[in-house]
């Protein structure tokens, strides 16, 4: 309960449970119902959220298709004026903030405050990126195309979609979130947000958007019962969501409107025999294991020439060894992963892999929620490990023999978010690149989505459209055109 102990949060719970945010104000259902949300350090009910009924979803659709004809007329400077000042709010309660991402997701407590501030970073740059691109637009005369006199003046602007809907994943609760809320509200949208099922607390950012009263919204509740009544609602206009492969249910199922889906990867980390060994072993222990590999972008398979195998499994051991294990308040470096059936899907992916043979390159050990990292060297391809996503601080190497053997895996992966290749030959690494079917290829660094105005996006199973700021606003869009038509030159002319 750090936010709702601010005071300035205060509000967000009536009693046990946390209300819900509709129309400017924090509500408690008429369901009476609620939620339990889990600490995944301690494994016991940390609080509870409102459970929300299909009535209360029509009444905040409602509300947002009221407020976002309002919004669309508000200037697009006040708009982003707006938005600085939710940056501002946003970084003033970055402790407290931070302290809910320890409690509710225990993400290490530096990281967590990074997320706070890349978020408020995030939002004024989509306020100033916004006030670019949606202040310009464009003019196009007619007699460029065959057959046409220059009577014709199309004039095309950007215009809001109408209401969005924003599914953000828990691993970054606030970041994720910010990064569609700040490109919906600039463009003139609406935005109804639904927290991943681990995550509340943090969502007294709200209280950073404060003049956006009925503008936004965060509603929480059972799968069961709002789940796809969310996904399916006529009044939703877009759907941004990040996480799993629920991804690829919602797009089955969603209406003719936008879609913007990150879904997981196996990114894959190719490392060629003259790499910098070095600077593969810190971006390998980085990249999957920083907040113990529960990232879309986690290296989470490394494709290595046999030649320079044994040298850098033992430079990752070396740096394995280092990292603190334990609960996240101790900025611990692997902490507990986010529920017990993801332990348990990662211990069934170890489990597999020791049956089948994989060279353990540290002991496998569990206390609860809490998984101590794992370099599994030989991995083959029979194994679950080489192709599924265990989202947790459990990393194979496939040991390979040329680079098109590397290339052939990560191609044969349904995933395709982002990639990497160690080298120190630029032509080979853009050859490689141009071969691997990901969305974003990194060279000599580990896969990332940041910079956050970057494009951003996975290929196949990974995902649908671009993300990045730029990309965002331009996808919570769509082109308004205005023909002027003047009386033919022939006609006024003679
Ligand atoms: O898992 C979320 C994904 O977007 C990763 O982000 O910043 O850790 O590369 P990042």
């Amino acid at each position: 309960m750090a936010l709702a102990g601010t005071g300035v949060f205060s509000e967000i719970i009536d009693g046990e449970v946390y209300r819900y945010y509709a129309d400017g104000e924090w509500r408690s259902s008429a369901s009476g119902k609620s939620v339990a949300i889990v600490n995944p350090t301690t494994r016991q009910t940390q609080y509870r959220v409102q459970a929300c009924t299909q009535e209360e979803v029509n009444k905040v659709m409602e509300a947002a298709k009221v407020a976002q004809k309002a919004w669309a007329r508000t200037p697009l400077w006040k708009r982003a004026e707006l938005l600085h000042k939710a940056a501002a709010i946003l970084k003033e309660h970055k402790a407290p903030i931070a302290e809910c991402l320890v409690k509710e997701i225990a993400k290490p407590a530096k990281d967590a405050v990074t997320e706070v501030v890349r978020s408020g970073d995030l939002v004024s740059y989509t306020a100033e990126e916004g006030v670019r691109i949606l202040g310009e637009g464009k003019l196009l005369v007619s007699d460029s195309f065959p057959g046409n006199e220059r009577n014709k003046y199309c004039l095309s602007s950007k215009i809001p979609l109408g209401v969005v809907l924003a599914i953000p994943p828990f691993n970054y609760p606030v970041n994720l979130a910010v990064s569609k809320i700040g490109p919906a509200l600039i463009a003139g949208n609406a935005l109804v947000l639904k927290p991943p099922t681990q995550v509340y607390d943090s969502f007294g950012i709200f209280n950073s958007f404060t003049e956006c009263e009925g503008l936004i919204s965060c509603v929480t509740g059972k799968g069961s019962e709002i789940g796809d009544f969310l996904t399916m609602h006529p009044g939703v206009n877009c759907i941004s969501f990040t996480g799993g492969d629920t991804g690829i249910a919602i797009s089955k199922k969603a209406g003719m409107v936008p879609l913007q889906m990150e879904l997981g990867g196996k990114d894959a980390c190719i490392v060629l025999e003259d790499a910098d060994l070095d600077l593969v072993a810190a971006n390998i222990v980085k990249g999957a294991f920083s907040y113990s590999g529960q990232r879309c972008t986690a290296v989470k398979v490394v494709l290595i020439m046999e030649s320079v195998a044994d040298a850098v499994v033992q430079k990752v051991n070396a740096k394995l060894a280092k990292l603190k294990v334990g609960p996240p308040e101790d900025n611990s470096d692997i902490t507990p992963v986010v529920t017990e059936s993801s332990a348990n899907f990662i211990e069934g992916l170890v489990m597999d892999a020791k049956e089948k043979g994989a060279t353990f390159c540290q002991e496998y050990r569990r206390e609860g929620n809490l998984i101590w990292p794992l370099l599994l060297d030989h991995v083959r391809p029979d194994m679950r490990i080489a192709w599924e996503e265990p989202f947790g601080p459990v990393l194979p190497v496939i040991r390979i023999n040329s680079a098109e053997e590397g290339i052939h895996h990560c191609n044969a992966s349904n995933f395709g978010l982002q990639g990497c290749i160690f080298t120190r030959d630029i032509n080979k690494a853009i050859l490689i690149s141009d071969a691997m079917e990901t969305g974003t290829v990194q060279i000599n660094y580990a896969p990332a989505r940041g910079p956050d105005h970057f494009p951003f996006q996975g290929l196949k199973d990974s995902g649908i459209g671009s993300q990045g700021i730029t990309n965002s606003i331009n996808m919570m869009t769509k082109v308004k055109s205005t023909v002027i038509n003047l009386p033919s030159p022939s006609y006024t002319m003679g």
